[in-house]
């Protein structure tokens, strides 16, 4: 089987913090094309954009008002249209965000349910009456903090927002919605976007009787978001991605532990979702015993057939240099490309870029600002690309500050041993490894701290090591080494002493 996201590396740009191309401190799509030898040198296959839908953007795009077009902010449909070519001529594909779950507060049809009880698209999102003693009709909360209805005086009913109350869920359960959600991702598939990233996709199905959702948590389905009924939305949204040749791509954005529920959103007959994210690592600590258990499950759960994907980083988690610390995200890096599914990559993680501490006056994001602590834009700053001001990313002054250290930390100023270094020689080893892209995987029995597996295809065998601590380890896999994260040896070896952190990859 040959489709591309089976061997593509994904590269998530945040639009906002990439490439600012017309000096307004804010990235843009014509940025990110300008930018595109970057990512072709890197190596990656693929570009995930988050949003740049027209938007209020009190969530940074993520409340959409219009599905159809771009936010002057960020361009222009004629500047889409450029990009998506320019990467298609680079043989890369283009995977964009798409926000099911709710729209923004402005955005026309909201504009309209929320008018009067009576107008045709009230049904459109979920409005309900108070309890008799006027308090919301169940204890569901916004992802946000805080309840998950709002009071609209106007109308005297209730709406619900499973994240900001300017973001009020759309109801899925009215066929119109559905239609006119599938319409949107016909739209960009007439211009020819090879997926989609699906915002908190399995939110979009709640219980229809609106039961409360168990208090404390139990191993039970919460009643706010993946309902069984959510199956077949997934398998109509598939529906219209194979309507086209080849079909196209869906990775969904859905946080369930629970392996045999995360693997059921690819479907019984992998009609549904082509992956479900698999956030597991990023939750996990830096412990390799933990991480073996972890990709060993991942791997038993992935149904037949069907591809796993690892990620290490996104826009809403703290960034992996800070979590893990910087010389053990080099060997995170590893595992993270290594492993036998789609890894997607986080823009600027590839240089090491650590969590900003942003004060509590220069707060953007606005669940940081609702609830102190939880802020996320420590790992949305500028891309860090040479040492003019602000690191390149803009003429003007950026939206958010440009990180500490970028004036030794940037694209243009990494030398041969640095992370970036590293990234390219990794992301160039699996472009002629076949065995680390399409391999089988089987974990290995390592020294304490060591997290070991064996990727093989046909005759090739290559075994991956990391030592997680802090200590040297020393392991007896005769091969020749392929790569060190420390980019410092290579070549035949009897067995080797791994250091503190190290990750290798050995052929057998
Ligand atoms: C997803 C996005 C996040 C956004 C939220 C609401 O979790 O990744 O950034 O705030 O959905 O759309
Ligand atoms: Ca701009």
């Amino acid at each position: 089987m040959n489709e591309w996201w089976r061997s593509a590396v994904v590269y998530q740009i945040y639009p906002r913090s990439f490439q600012d191309s017309n000096g307004d401190g804010i990235g843009d799509l014509e940025g990110v094309r300008r930018r595109l030898d970057y990512l072709t040198d890197l190596g990656v296959g693929a570009i995930w954009l988050s949003p740049f839908y027209p938007s209020p953007m009190a969530d940074f795009g993520y409340d959409v008002s219009d599905y159809c077009g771009v936010d002057p902010m960020f361009g222009t449909l004629d500047d889409f249209d450029r990009l998506l070519t320019d990467l298609h001529d680079r043989d890369m594909k283009l995977i964009i965000d798409w926000v099911p779950n709710h729209t923004s507060e402005r955005h026309p049809w909201f504009v309209e349910s929320r008018s009067s009880r009576d107008n045709p698209r009230r049904d459109w999102y979920t409005w309900v009456d108070p309890k008799p003693d006027g308090t919301p009709p169940n204890n569901w909360r916004s992802q946000f903090g805080g309840g998950a209805w709002q009071w609209d005086e106007h109308t005297g009913q209730y709406y619900l927002h499973s994240f900001l109350a300017a973001q009020p869920d759309l109801n899925w359960r009215n066929p119109e919605v559905e239609a006119a959600m599938l319409d949107t991702l016909r739209f960009w598939l007439e211009r020819g976007v090879d997926g989609f990233r699906m915002d908190v996709v399995a939110f979009i199905m709640k219980d229809p009787d609106l039961c409360d959702d168990p208090e404390p948590p139990t191993e039970e389905l919460p009643r706010s978001r993946e309902h069984p009924d959510v199956h077949a939305v997934f398998r109509r949204i598939r529906a219209v991605l194979e309507e086209y040749d080849p079909p196209r791509f869906s990775i969904g954005e859905i946080y369930e532990p629970n392996w045999q529920r995360w693997a059921s959103y690819y479907g019984g007959e992998l009609d549904e979702l082509t992956m479900p994210f698999n956030f597991s690592l990023l939750h996990s600590p830096w412990n390799a015993r933990v991480f073996r258990n972890l990709v060993d499950g991942c791997d038993i759960a992935v149904p037949p057939g069907a591809w796993p994907n690892y990620v290490l980083g996104n826009h809403d988690e703290v960034r992996l240099a800070t979590r893990y610390g910087s010389s053990a995200a080099r060997g995170a890096a590893m595992l993270l490309l290594s492993l036998r599914g789609t890894p997607t990559l986080y823009y600027g993680d590839e240089l090491g870029m650590e969590e900003v501490d942003i004060s509590p006056e220069d707060q953007q994001d606005p669940w940081g600002r609702q609830m102190p602590g939880m802020g996320r834009d420590g790992c949305r700053t500028p891309m860090e690309w040479n040492t003019n001001p602000n690191a390149g990313f803009t003429t003007a002054s950026p939206w958010l500050r440009v990180a500490d250290g970028w004036e030794a930390r940037n694209v243009a100023s990494q030398g041969e041993t640095s992370t970036l270094a590293f990234y390219r020689h990794m992301l160039a080893l699996r472009k002629v490894t076949p065995a680390l892209v399409m391999g089988e995987y089987r974990s290995l029995d390592a020294p304490d701290d060591c997290f070991a597996f064996e990727r093989c295809h046909s005759s090739e065998r290559l075994a991956v090591v990391v030592n997680f601590g802090g200590e040297d380890r020393r392991v007896d896999i005769p091969g020749t080494l392929l790569l060190s994260t420390m980019l410092d040896r290579k070549g035949p070896a009897e067995h080797l002493d791994l250091r503190p952190h190290e990750g290798v990859i050995v052929r057998l």
